[in-house]
């Protein structure tokens, strides 16, 4: 019988690659949606007659435990929420509700429906990834950043994440549930949300091209990140869920770039000169920076098998020659 999978968040950049990369695989796909009349699902509308779905609030167990009871998964997958860090200072309450709490009601749902307590040995039948992130190191205690490295979250957004993968673990050694967290360091692609700051950079440097705008606004051009590609990072997250013991993993390329190399590449995947259009805007500077993430991602190449398949300068020309196109095409 062919296994079922339940994504939270199947609407995003992971979730539609994840849904794919399942499908892919054979499994029956189920897709949380919100109660909105009109959820945007235009990164899924290729698989919509593929997958089946379900509807849920991150703010009412209650709806959660009805999903998990309609979908009877094998395998949950955790990645709704918000994933825009700099917004999460004005919405520090909204933020820390759904990425942290949000956890523990989903992983509540997952006791209720599977009858786990205290006493209960074993994992029940429900296996539980949550999209934990490399923000929760924030402040680098060390660099390369591994998964025993101390977190030190410098946002809304990567403090209630840390709680997020806190609760999964703890609920792992209480309950003995099969609950893993992949810590994921930036991931991207031609799906990626158009704030972010690769895809805000290859999206200006096509708008550039064409003539439709001469600027762009960018903060911190010396923050570094080690930046990976989304459709590998999905394979992680699934190969995690597969492994004997369940444990936690970083995910990352183990190399690190600046946003001015990223905006050089950008630029010149559109044969521009980055140095012409962009322009450093202080109110794009956030009140907390995390300068510095890479990623070690030793554990998961021995353990898991993964690795990379794009390179950094791959993934930021792919996603420059896209907008291009996309663009081109009207
Ligand atoms: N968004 C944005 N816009 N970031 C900018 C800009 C800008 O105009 N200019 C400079 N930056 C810098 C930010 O200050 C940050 O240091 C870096 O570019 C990356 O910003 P984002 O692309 O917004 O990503 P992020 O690192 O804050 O968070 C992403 O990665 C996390 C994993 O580490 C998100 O995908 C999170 O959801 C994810 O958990």
């Amino acid at each position: 019988m062919a296994k079922r999978a339940l994504i939270t968040g199947i609407t995003g950049q992971d979730g539609s690659y994840l849904a794919e990369h399942l499908l892919d695989l054979g499994y029956q796909v189920w897709g949380v949606l919100r109660r909105d009349s009109d959820p945007a699902t235009s990164r899924i509308a290729h698989l919509v007659d593929d997958l089946s779905f379900t509807r849920a609030e991150f703010d009412d167990s209650a709806s959660l435990v009805a999903a998990v009871e309609r979908a009877r998964p094998d395998e949950i997958y955790n990645l709704a929420g918000t994933s825009y860090v700099p917004t999460t200072w004005q919405h520090a309450e909204l933020t820390t509700e759904v990425n942290g709490m949000g956890v523990l009601r989903v992983l509540e749902a997952i006791r209720v429906v599977c009858g786990l307590d205290e006493s209960a040995a074993g994992s029940g039948d429900i296996r539980f990834y949550q999209a934990s992130s490399s923000e929760m190191f924030g402040k680098v205690a060390e660099t390369p950043q591994h998964e025993t490295t101390i977190f030190h979250p410098r946002s809304p957004y990567g403090v209630a994440k840390t709680y997020g993968h806190y609760i999964t673990r703890n609920y792992r050694e209480s309950f003995g549930m099969y609950a893993v967290s992949g810590i994921l360091f930036n991931h991207e692609s031609p799906r990626r949300g158009t704030g972010f700051v690769t895809r805000k950079i290859t999206l200006a440097a096509a708008n550039i091209k064409l003539g439709h705008q001469d600027e762009l606004h960018l903060g911190n051009l010396d923050a570094q990140r080690d930046w990976g590609y989304a459709g590998d990072y999905v394979k992680a997250m699934h190969l995690m869920l597969q492994q004997p013991i369940p444990t936690d993993y970083v995910i990352g390329t183990g190399t690190m770039h600046s946003v001015q190399e990223t905006a050089r590449i950008a630029f010149e995947a559109v044969d521009l000169d980055w140095r012409d259009h962009v322009v450093v805007d202080p109110d794009l500077i956030r009140p907390a920076e995390v300068e510095t993430l890479c990623a070690n991602p030793t554990k998961a190449h021995t353990e898991l098998g993964w690795k990379p398949t794009l390179s950094f300068e791959e993934l930021i020309q792919t996603m420059a020659e896209s907008d291009l196109r996309r663009l081109t095409a009207g």
